[in-house]
């Protein structure tokens, strides 16, 4: 048993990178981060930004040429780092479930949903009715899982739990036969099925109608939270991650610029990145014409410049830019990777109000960078 305190997730300077014509792609280069129990936990960046790597690279599922390489993935203590395929397997769909995009990737189109839920109830379920290779193979081809076992009526029971109506029914039908929004329901319901203690979802409504989004989202964290499940949540809305997250990692260029709970991230940005993406959120108040983009594209991840990777982008960038990075702690749950923050730095001088987010002023602490969010969660 981990105490509550001790992180269930702890990821410790992760990289990722893929050997191509072009050259090596540094996709994720160097993230560390910890995702508590019970925790929701967002990573927020840019199309390209590595978010989907680092689901990957955590789940062991980063194919030839990719390269991963940490200094711990650790998982409630232990280093899964260096597991076996097979070990990996068994995290799988057990202690660690992932939700992708686009449920069809994650269905097997030639299985009823139930079958797909029993199996995964079945593979993790300590004395189980499974019975082995053979016994599996014949009920996914030839007879079908027994509807009276505790596998299939647990399934039932899981497809009622997403809000799958008629639950009986559907649990015999395939996945072409499902709307997107129910398919992406069973996803969870398999997701579940391994009884984990995280999920990793990854952008998992964007492929759904914006009329079903929020209700599968809410859905999700709602089971999460019942469940007492942690979720690691990826997007590139922050508006989700406000709706939904205790905390939140922004990522740019396969890097962590800024890590911080939700509410003091909102209300007290202080990476330059970070503001330019919640400058880019629309707001209903909008009076503005256009959203204020942030100018200009992700590095090259091949020839990634030296020292900070948003310099070319950034308003405030001076000649320590190009330097390497460090983390500076903001306050005890929040830290950013900016040179602005250095100690030898007068931040004011370079017309970097730590206090103010834009044209939204904040509450602040009373000692410079070290400034406490305000509760409120107004943007
Ligand atoms: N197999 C691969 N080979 C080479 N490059 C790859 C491979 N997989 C990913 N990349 C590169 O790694 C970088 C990060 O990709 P990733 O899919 O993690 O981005 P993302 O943040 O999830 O973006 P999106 O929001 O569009 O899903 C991209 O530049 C991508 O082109
Ligand atoms: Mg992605």
């Amino acid at each position: 048993m981990i105490e509550s305190t001790d992180p269930l997730l702890r990821v410790r300077n992760l990289r990722t990178s893929f050997d191509t014509d072009r050259g090596v792609v540094s996709a994720v280069d160097g993230i560390s981060f910890d995702i508590k129990p019970g925790e929701v936990y967002g990573v927020v960046g840019e199309s390209g930004s590595g978010k989907s790597v680092t689901a990957l690279s955590i789940m062991g599922l980063i194919d030839s040429p990719g390269v991963v390489e940490a200094d711990a993935i650790e998982f409630r203590g232990e280093d899964i780092s260096g597991y076996s395929d097979a070990e990996m397997r068994d995290i799988r769909g057990g202690n660690i479930s992932m939700v992708f995009q686009d449920p069809m990737n994650s269905l097997n189109p030639v299985m009823t949903v139930g079958e797909q839920i029993a199996e995964v109830v079945r593979h993790h379920t300590p004395v189980g009715e499974s019975a082995g290779f053979w016994r599996e193979l014949s009920r996914k081809y030839v007879t079908g899982t027994d509807k009276e076992s505790d596998s299939w009526q647990r399934a039932v029971e899981l497809l009622d739990t997403v809000g799958i109506p008629d639950p009986k029914e559907r649990a015999t039908e395939y996945p072409h036969q499902l709307s997107g929004g129910m398919r992406q329901r069973v996803v969870i319901a398999q997701a579940l099925a391994g009884d984990p203690d995280l999920i990793i979802a990854d952008e998992p409504t964007t492929a759904l109608d914006v009329s079903v989004e929020a209700q599968i989202l809410n859905e999700l964290l709602e089971l999460a939270d019942e469940f007492d499940v942690s979720v690691l949540l990826i997007t590139h809305d922050l508006a989700v991650i406000r709706e939904t997250c205790d905390r939140v990692a922004v990522m740019y260029a396969g890097e962590l610029m800024e890590t911080s709970n939700v509410q003091e991230l909102f209300n007290n940005p202080q990476h330059p990145y970070t503001r330019g993406l919640l400058q880019s959120i629309p707001r209903i108040t909008d009076d503005r014409e256009w959203l204020d983009v942030i100018e200009g594209n992700v590095p090259d991840l091949i020839n990634k410049p030296e020292g900070c990777p948003f310099q070319q982008r950034c308003n405030y960038s001076f000649d320590m830019c190009d330097k390497p990075l460090e983390r500076h702690r903001v306050s005890d749950d929040h830290i950013a990777r900016c040179h602005l923050h250095s100690p030898e730095v007068d931040t004011a001088a370079h017309d970097f109000d730590t206090e103010a987010t834009g044209d939204r002023s904040i509450t602040s602490g009373d000692s410079g960078i070290i400034a406490d969010g305000n509760g409120g969660d107004d943007l």
